[in-house]
């Protein structure tokens, strides 16, 4: 935690650089002119960010009001007190009511080519009957289900369902290595696991069933496994009779009501594990009331969502940004949202222009990564297809740098959709930082400026405010769709985020704020990296090298890339019996990657491993990782005054070199 601010931020521009951007636009008279926020009006009521948040969540349908806004307890939060509601009845019920019933909440392309389109009313079937048949199974208010599943609909219907029976849910990327998967269900002592015999990806099966078989010989509290048929019946999964049962034989006798059960605002709607520090994923806890009014209210305001509009965000569900912004935000809202299952290059590299042109989508939310892959593959692409239905772009995940940023609003948008850069975490629920597009002036590279009711700062080494200039993100007051802990460890969960600067909720992250008040994301300054926007922990790699019988000790960095931000460089100490045998260098190179991909997933998996007899550490034994850092990025070693053996590093640079010429 009290790592420097050396890193650049993504792309060829240093936070110099930064700063002396110009570029300005400002929205245009139409978007405002039909914008939910036109104003600066919004930023003032913000200022009383407890009235701001009241009225928010006023828009939501509660059966029972809550007696107090806020109750803070740092640092832990309540928020709206006493109040009851269930989410799938506000993201489904309440729409039935008024016209809205009839439309699309669901649209679905498959990466074969299928679609699906689930109206309110059709979607609203689909929830109370699997709702009926969890409860079938056993499951009650106050469990968890993991969710393992590809981009299909079912998973938006699972995790309706859990919030309607008041189970929490815990969704896994489909992503994520059996072993990762066992850990995450032991972890939450899950009794139920909804996945499926597998999905696509760049034209090949992803054998989620056969995945979730390995992880369950070591998660025995699991008893119940309810499995979606996506593939084609050429692809049969294992099954296991008396656990498995097939989603459609589950809920083909179901009836289509089920009651909502009254939950408070505080109730748990979900567990979403995420990398921290530490070599252990932690269990970020959101709760019902808050968390719904965040998703909701930004989705709203920062995408400035309409009934019109088609609104794709291409995050998988796995994380968090399609838990808020594929299933809750816009369904919270009544807004059609557009789910895709595969990859962008399959079968072409056009693929998601053509989703766009194809569905008339209106809202654009994709991650830097993307964007600058797009970049690379060329303007013809996009240029192929009409995608004058686009009004809105939106960025998340890592920071974007100018040239990407003005490729997207050239590009993609013409010039004539605003730019959301957003910034959020896995633990705030909800975009903190961004444009509000109907009011705020953007910059290229700049997420702009915190949310109405976010009060996030600049703060230097000692918690003091940074007005103009670099320092650390912290965020002052408590927000609804806050995190309200790690499951099962509230004290790592005050360690992590409120010790670093006591009163504060510490981001991880730096951030520079211009003369204009106008903040610039510059990545993490701890050890979590960002790899293609996924976020891992350079620990948990670190632990699953040393975990191979041929490695004695590993450091891991996050070594800048162009278009990934990070890719992962791990610097190796074999074994010495091993070493001393010698052999073939690229078959343990090889052995390595693999077995990062078994512990993990194939997200983690290593671009560089790069063996040393000695890793650079302080007299006290710490690993010094930011001179790793400058050997695989090739810059002159910084300070090795406080290494114990200033050699170990300078051999390491020159052996890295010379590989490298
Ligand atoms: O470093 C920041 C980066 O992503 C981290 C959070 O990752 P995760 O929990 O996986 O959530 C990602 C999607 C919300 C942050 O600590 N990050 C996220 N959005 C931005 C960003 N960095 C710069 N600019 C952003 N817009």
């Amino acid at each position: 935690m009290t790592a420097t601010l050396t890193k650049p931020v993504a792309g060829p521009r240093t936070l110099e650089d930064l700063l002396l951007e110009k570029r300005k636009f400002a929205p245009s008279k139409k978007f405002k002119d039909s914008a939910h926020a036109n104003s600066e009006v919004i930023y003032k009521e913000g200022a009383n960010f407890v009235k701001f948040w009241k009225k928010r969540a006023h828009e939501l349908t509660w059966s029972k009001k809550w007696k107090k806004t806020l109750e803070w307890k740092a640092p832990f939060a309540q928020w709206f007190v006493g109040g009851k509601l269930n989410v799938s009845v506000n993201c489904v019920d309440r729409h039935l009511t008024t016209w809205r019933k009839n439309k699309a909440a669901i649209i679905w392309e498959g990466e074969p080519g299928e679609t699906r389109t689930f109206t309110y009313q059709q979607l609203s079937r689909e929830v109370n009957r699997f709702a009926n048949g969890l409860k079938s199974l056993g499951a009650v208010r106050g469990d968890r289900v993991v969710l393992y599943m590809p981009m299909v609909p079912e998973l938006a219907i699972a995790m309706l369902a859990c919030a309607r029976i008041g189970a929490a849910h815990s969704v896994v990327f489909g992503g994520f290595s059996a072993e990762a998967l066992r850990d995450r269900i032991n972890d939450c002592q899950a009794k139920i696991l909804v996945t499926a015999d597998g999905g696509y990806r760049k034209g090949h099966v992803i054998p989620l069933k056969q995945w979730a078989d390995e992880a369950l010989q070591e998660a025995p509290g699991v008893k119940k496994v309810i499995v979606y048929k996506r593939l084609s019946q050429s692809n049969p999964a294992a099954w296991t009779e008396g656990r498995d049962i097939d989603w459609n034989d589950l809920v083909r006798e179901q009836s289509d009501f089920c009651k909502a059960e009254n939950m408070d605002s505080e109730d748990l709607l979900y567990i979403l594990y995420t990398s921290g520090t530490t070599g252990k994923p932690k269990g970020i806890m959101h709760t019902t009331g808050g968390y719904l009014t965040g998703a909701y209210a930004t989705t709203k305001y920062v995408f400035d969502i309409k009934d019109e509009d088609i609104h794709w965000c291409t995050a998988d569900i796995g994380w968090v940004t399609g838990h808020s912004y594929v299933v809750y935000g816009p369904l919270a809202n009544g807004a059609t949202t557009l789910m895709y299952e595969g990859s962008p290059d399959w079968p072409a590299k056009d693929r998601f222009w053509a989703i766009i042109a194809k569905y008339k989508v209106t809202i654009l939310y994709t991650a830097p990564t993307a964007i600058r892959t797009f970049m690379k593959w060329g303007d013809d692409l996009p240029a192929k297809h009409d995608m004058s239905s686009l009004r809105l772009l939106g960025s998340v995940g890592e920071p974007i740098n100018p040239e990407a940023w003005m490729w997207y609003r050239k590009t993609i948008g013409k010039e004539r959709c605003p730019i959301v850069d957003t910034w959020w975490q896995t633990e705030t629920g909800a975009i903190m930082i961004s444009p509000l597009p109907g009011v705020t002036a953007t910059k290229p590279g700049s997420a702009t400026r915190p949310l109405p009711g976010i009060q996030a700062e600049v703060v230097d080494e000692n918690g003091k405010t940074v007005k103009v200039g670099a320092g650390y993100l912290i965020i002052k007051n408590p927000w609804p769709a806050m995190l309200r802990g790690i499951y099962g460890d509230q004290e790592r969960y005050k360690a992590q985020y409120w010790s670093r600067f006591p009163g504060y909720y510490f981001t991880g992250d730096g951030a520079k704020r211009d003369k204009d008040g106008y903040l610039w994301l510059l990545g993490r300054v701890d050890d979590v990296l960002k790899v293609s926007g996924h976020r891992l922990s350079t620990m948990e790699i670190e632990s699953a090298l040393v975990d191979n019988s041929k490695v004695a000790e590993a450091a891991v960095i996050g070594k800048h890339d162009d278009i990934k931000e990070n890719a992962v460089f791990a610097f190796v100490t074999l074994k010495e019996d091993v070493s001393a045998a010698g052999g073939n260098r690229q078959a343990v190179i090889d052995e390595l990657k693999a077995h990062v991909v078994k512990k993990i997933g194939s997200i983690a998996r290593p671009d560089e491993i790069l063996f040393t007899a000695e890793l650079p550490k302080t007299r006290s034994g710490k690993i010094m990782r930011r001179l790793l850092r400058d050997v695989a990025e090739g810059r002159a070693l910084g300070d090795t005054t406080t290494l114990a053996d200033p050699n170990v590093v300078k051999s390491l640079k020159e052996k890295y070199e010379h590989l490298e010429s």
